[in-house]
């Protein structure tokens, strides 16, 4: 046991969820004292704005606009980094591990590119590297593969981890209003960043989801393998055609084992109504996670703000102070697994999945038998055929629904279709899971 009297904590940003992590850690000290054994002492806060008033009574803690006072102090147990980014928060996290002390972050985009540094670091100094609050927010989902769900191998995760994307296209189902209007609305109201890019391009989700599939199968993910397609090309006709077919239309972060290889993919996704995720609405998030003892399993909450990214980032203050508290280092290895395997990320070409396909066809006969024939010839088989309206002359949307096919053979189809006469524009694509009926 310790002879120590309370936890120090340092926090580096005062911004949102800072604000937030201070509040908790204030306004909750009694039930975390009575769960950890000891008091958490939040003595100091940097940021480089000082002067704003957050509206939490800070009591003792000294504010400073220099992290170093933090990273280099010698009676800070753990630095909670809140700045976001790759620069200086990477020097920050660095420069705290090398002073052993542990880190709490809530930076999915650091970790996703360099976090095999960062954890290596902590593990050769013999500290930890909390991150529960970089994916999904409030969800303890990190946890939950860590600990929870650790006898099982897992199979899949399909997750919602983008609460801007929801929003933005649950407001689209429900409303029949186009992306940009949405986006617009969504950034007045503060849930879309001024530049969404991240957000809207499914950059934030990849980053998240290297993060999950390192988790669930104790690999290694180089961000620039899990493959990104944003949510911005998304319009009300596939909205429509989707509800026609008893789908929704997600932004869907999938991991799964598939003969050896990992799938990592971020894409937009029409899932069934019927799948539990279809009813996660707004700005929440989800994941549904498969294991193969337990079977399907369903995380549900927040997935960003003070109060719940907050709670995660104070979870893992609470699980470092336990872990003092007892006397006991690295219980948890870093990144989870203490033997770790390094798999393929498999290619997109060489996935399967099936496919939700628009035609901009020319409405005279014999198109769809084209169509169908180039479709055929790549041994793409199709499940079923809506065709709306009739405006001979120009292209209506005709989709076709495929049964499961190989992703390199569907785009050399539609390279082919794409260039016929009878097309009047690029064919738009939007993979299926579920297989229209799970
Ligand atoms: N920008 C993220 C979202 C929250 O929209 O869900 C922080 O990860």
């Amino acid at each position: 046991m310790t002879s120590k009297k309370s936890i120090n904590v340092g926090i580096i940003g005062f911004g949102t969820v800072g604000a937030g992590t201070a509040r908790i850690l204030i306004e909750n000290a009694d039930i975390i004292e009575r769960r950890m054994g000891l008091p958490v002492r939040l003595k100091t806060i940097s940021d480089l704005d000082v002067k704003r008033d957050r509206g939490i009574k800070l009591g003792s803690t000294k504010l400073t606009t220099d992290a170093k006072e933090i990273i280099n102090d010698p009676e800070i147990d753990v630095v909670v980094e809140l700045i976001g980014g790759y620069k200086p928060a990477k020097e920050f996290i660095l420069a705290a591990i090398a002073n052993k002390k542990h880190v709490v972050t809530a930076n999915k985009a650091l970790l996703a590119v360099h976090g095999e540094e960062i954890y290596a670091a902590a593990e050769k100094n013999g500290v930890t590297v909390g991150y529960e609050a970089s994916v999904a927010g409030g969800i303890p989902i990190l946890k939950s593969l860590k600990e929870g769900l650790a006898a099982n191998r897992i199979e899949s995760i399909y997750g919602i981890v983008n609460g801007t994307c929801n929003y933005i296209l649950t407001a689209m189902t429900n409303e029949g209003r186009a992306f940009g209007d949405v986006l617009k609305e969504a950034q007045a109201k503060g849930y879309a960043e001024a530049d969404p890019t991240f957000d809207i391009e499914g950059i934030d989700s990849a980053h998240k989801l290297s993060i999950l599939t390192m988790l669930a199968f104790g690999t290694p993910v180089k961000f620039e393998d899990v493959y990104t397609e944003g949510i911005s090309k998304i319009t009300p006709i596939d909205i429509e055609f989707a509800k026609d077919l008893g789908c929704k239309i997600k932004l869907l972060a999938i991991t799964k084992m598939a003969n050896g290889e990992v799938e990592a993919r971020v894409h937009p996704t029409m899932i069934p109504e019927s799948f539990p995720i279809a009813t996660v609405d707004g700005v929440f998030n989800a994941l549904f996670v498969k294991g193969d003892a337990v079977g399907n399993t369903l995380f549900y909450g927040r997935g960003a703000g003070d109060m719940p990214t907050g709670s995660a980032v104070v979870a893992d203050i609470m699980d470092i102070g336990r872990d003092i508290v007892s006397g006991c280092v690295n219980r948890m290895p870093v990144a989870s697994f203490r033997k770790r395997q390094q798999l393929k990320v498999r290619k997109m070409d060489d996935i399967t999945s099936s496919y939700y396909l628009r035609f901009a066809a020319i409405d005279k006969p014999g198109v769809l038998s084209k169509i169908s024939g180039v479709l055929g010839k790549n041994n793409i088989s199709i499940e079923s055929v809506i065709q709306k309206g009739r405006q001979a002359a120009e292209a209506v949307p005709l989709v076709m629904m495929s049964h499961e096919a190989l992703e390199r053979d569907v785009r050399k189809a539609l390279a082919e279709i794409d260039t016929m006469d009878c097309v009047g524009g690029p064919t738009v694509v939007i993979r299926m899971e579920g297989n229209g009926k799970a």
